[in-house]
């Protein structure tokens, strides 16, 4: 018998593999359609917690159309960042649909940034006006980036209104929008401004059991589209309840969730993104309708991504083999 072995991807060589964001965005999608067949497998994921507010969680799935399988082992230790370490840490494990056997392991950080941004993109791709131009971003750290890198894919973006309360943060962010998309950036110094006359609104703060609720009922325009990435922490309830079609990537996460006490205030789930790309609920129906996606992140949108970078990886080179 042949050498068993797995190639070992750090977080340097995961990005350096160069997988794009339509790339990850197409991948999404097919994983979400599987999903809204019923045909992905996705276990709710177990935690263990050793600090408090940190959680370990276990992440695994199984996508047939895409022959991905394998487990995402996450960690977010809070404190880490008054240490100067990063809050997100975690590996990915790739396994081999026809044998079980590991055929890679690879930092998941940047994966994670990623295929977040890629899920709200999906979303967004049935719930948004097609000609959606200004995005309002609130939180321009990691997914107000790669949320925006993803959204620039799929609609002609012309402006960017950014919101953030950490100095300096938005004017750092609204100059590398610039630089990199070639979009005009606004840094604006009310929460308000980076929704009302957005098409598109982003919030990418801190998750909060008890929500700041900051976003107040008449701030979402009529024909716009919003995506939770930090759950329900930035919408009070009565601006939820505006919206005409409220969306999740994953409606028992969600109530699982709602159970320990997050989204007290949101309105009755309309679909899940699966039934969006699968047909079976319709998306936006009209110019006029207020939309949005709070979006959990699951172990599907990980493992859409991990089998792209594994054979782009072994297509350039890149990486360490090891024995198994
Ligand atoms: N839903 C998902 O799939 C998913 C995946 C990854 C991360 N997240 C969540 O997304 C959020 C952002 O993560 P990140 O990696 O971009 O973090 P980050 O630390 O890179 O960026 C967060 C930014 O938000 C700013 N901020 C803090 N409070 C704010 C407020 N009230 N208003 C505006 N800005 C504020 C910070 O100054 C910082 O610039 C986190 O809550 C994280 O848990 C969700």
């Amino acid at each position: 018998m042949s050498e068993l072995k797995l190639l070992y991807l750090s977080r340097a060589e995961v990005e350096a593999v160069g997988v794009t964001m339509p790339e990850i965005i197409a991948a999404l999608e097919v994983a979400f359609g599987e999903h809204g067949q019923g045909k992905a497998e996705m276990p709710p994921k177990p935690g263990v917690h050793s600090r408090p507010d940190a959680f370990i969680h276990a992440m695994p799935a199984y996508i047939p159309a895409l022959r991905a399988i394998g487990v995402k082992w996450v960690s977010g230790y809070p404190a880490n960042q008054a240490r100067g370490l990063p809050y997100i840490t975690g590996l990915l494990i790739l396994n081999d649909d026809e044998t079980g056997l590991p055929l890679a392991v690879m930092d998941c950080t940047w994966i994670t940034a990623m295929r977040t941004g890629a899920a709200t993109a999906v979303a967004a791709k049935y719930l948004a006006r097609p000609d959606s131009r200004v995005v309002g971003v609130l939180g321009c750290g990691v997914q107000g980036r790669s949320n925006l890198a993803a959204l620039n894919v799929l609609f002609p973006l012309k402006r960017v209104m950014a919101y953030d309360t950490g100095p300096g943060n938005a004017g750092r962010y609204a100059a590398e929008v610039r630089e990199r998309w070639g979009l005009e950036a606004v840094v604006v110094p009310e929460p308000r401004q980076a929704v009302t006359g957005c098409d598109i609104v982003v919030t990418a703060g801190p998750i909060l059991r008890t929500p700041h609720a900051t976003i107040q009922a008449g701030w979402l325009d009529a024909g716009a589209f919003a995506s939770l990435v930090d759950y329900d922490s930035y919408w009070s309830g009565p601006a939820m309840r505006e919206t005409d079609k409220f969306c999740t990537d994953d409606i028992p996460q969600l109530e699982h969730n709602r159970s320990l006490g997050y989204f007290q205030e949101i309105p009755p789930i309309y679909a899940s993104v699966g039934e969006l790309v699968t047909g079976r609920k319709p998306g936006r129906q009209s110019p006029g309708e207020r939309t949005m996606t709070c979006n959990l992140g699951l172990a599907l949108d990980d493992m859409a991504t991990a089998p792209i970078v594994y054979r782009r990886a072994i297509e350039r080179g890149i990486g360490t083999w090891l024995p198994l």
